[in-house]
C-alpha cells in the first residue's frame, strides 16, 4: 500500500491502514539516525521549506534534520524573518515559496486550518507541524511509534491523556490515533480543561486523577498551555499540581511497566514530579529520537506520491 496523499494535515481524516503504513515507514529510518553518517540520498533533489509561525524547539528541529538526513534542501522560515512581518499574507507565502519550486512546506501556524488552507491552494506537499488547538499530526504519530515499540501493539491498551485537553492539538491527534488504532482512552482533566463532544471521539472523560490512573498502560501528560487561555482555567498552579500533577505515588496506581510521556517542552514540578521526568517510565527522549524517523518516513511516502 501506498500513501495517496499530497498532504499529511490531520490525523483525523487517515484511515487505521494509512496511519499503521506511516508508522513502518518510520521503521527503517530509525538505525540511521545510530550511524556515523546519518544521512541516505531518499530526497536528493527535492527541497523542503519549514514554515513555523509559532514557538518550536523539537518539531521545527526534527523536520529539520529529517529533511537533512533524507539529503534534501531544507530552508527554515520564521515570522520575524519573512515577509509576514510586512503584512504578506499566509497564502502569498506559500505561493511564493511553491513559485521557488520547493516540494514539501512543512508549517506550524496559531490559528487552526492554516495548514488546509494552503494545500487546498498550492500543489506542493503540506504539512501540518501544528495548527491552532486543532492537530499535530505528526506528534501523534510519533507517539504512536514510541508506544508500539515499547508495548508491541497499540490494541486494547489503556491510556490516559492528562491536563489541558481543550487548548492541547497534541491531545486531539493522539485521541484520534489512539482510538482509530484500537486503544482504550481516558481524557483526565479539570471540566474547564475539556472541551465538549469528546466522548464522540471514542474518549472517556474523567475528572479524578488517581481513579484514572489505575491500571494504565500508558500516560500522557499534557502541557499546560498557558499562553493559549485567554482565562484562568484553574484556581492557581499549586492546586492544578496537587489535583493533576504527576508524582511517583500516583505512577503506582497504573500498570507496572507504564510509560510516562509527555510532548515537550516539560514544565517541570507543574506536569511531572521531577522524579517522575527523570524516571525509567518515562519515554520523553525516545519520543523526541522517533519523531526524526517519523518525519523522515513521512517525507520519504510524500515524496514518492509526487513523482507517481
Ligand atoms: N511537541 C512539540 O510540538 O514541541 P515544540 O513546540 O518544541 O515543537
Amino acid at each position: 500500500m501506498s500513501f495517496k496523499r499530497k498532504d499529511l494535515l490531520e490525523i483525523g481524516a487517515l484511515s487505521p491502514e494509512e496511519i499503521s503504513l506511516l508508522l513502518d515507514a518510520a521503521e527503517p529510518f530509525r538505525e540511521i539516525g545510530g550511524r556515523e553518517i546519518k544521512k541516505v540520498p531518499a530526497l536528493r533533489g527535492k527541497t523542503v521549506v519549514n514554515l513555523f509561525c509559532e514557538p518550536s524547539t523539537r518539531t521545527r528541529t526534527s523536520f529539520e534534520l529529517a529533511a537533512k538526513r533524507l539529503s534534501a534542501d531544507v530552508v527554515t522560515v520564521s515570522p520575524s524573518s519573512s515577509s509576514a512581518a510586512k503584512g504578506e499574507t499566509l497564502l502569498d507565502t506559500a505561493r511564493t515559496i511553491e513559485s521557488m519550486r520547493a516540494d514539501i512546506l512543512v508549517i506550524r501556524h496559531s490559528s487552526a486550518g492554516a495548514a488546509e488552507t494552503m494545500a487546498g491552494r498550492v500543489g506542493l506537499s503540506v504539512i501540518n507541524a501544528g495548527d491552532g488547538r486543532h492537530e499535530h499530526p505528526t506528534q501523534a504519530l510519533l507517539d504512536l511509534l514510541t508506544i508500539r515499540d515499547r508495548k508491541g501493539r497499540l490494541r486494547d491498551l489503556r491510556v490516559a491523556i492528562v491536563g489541558d485537553v481543550a487548548h492541547s492539538r497534541v491531545a486531539r491527534s493522539d485521541i484520534h490515533a489512539l482510538t482509530k488504532m484500537g486503544a482504550e482512552v481516558r481524557v483526565v482533566g479539570p471540566p474547564t480543561m475539556m472541551p465538549p463532544g469528546l466522548h464522540r471521539l471514542g474518549a472517556e472523560v474523567r475528572h479524578r486523577l488517581d481513579e484514572a490512573l489505575e491500571g494504565v498502560d500508558v500516560i500522557i501528560m499534557l502541557r499546560l498551555q498557558l499562553e493559549r487561555q485567554e482565562r484562568s482555567l484553574f484556581p492557581s498552579i499549586r492546586e492544578y499540581v496537587r489535583l493533576y500533577g504527576l508524582t511517583a505515588e500516583r505512577v503506582r496506581r497504573a500498570a507496572p511497566d507504564v510509560l510516562v510521556m509527555h510532548p515537550g517542552p516539560v514544565n517541570r514540578g507543574v506536569e511531572l514530579a521531577p522524579d517522575v521526568a527523570d524516571s525509567a517510565a518515562a519515554v520523553i527522549l525516545d519520543q523526541v529520537e522517533n519523531g526524526v524517523a517519523v518525519r523522515m518516513g513521512l517525507m520519504y511516502l510524500l515524496a514518492q506520491g509526487q513523482g507517481a
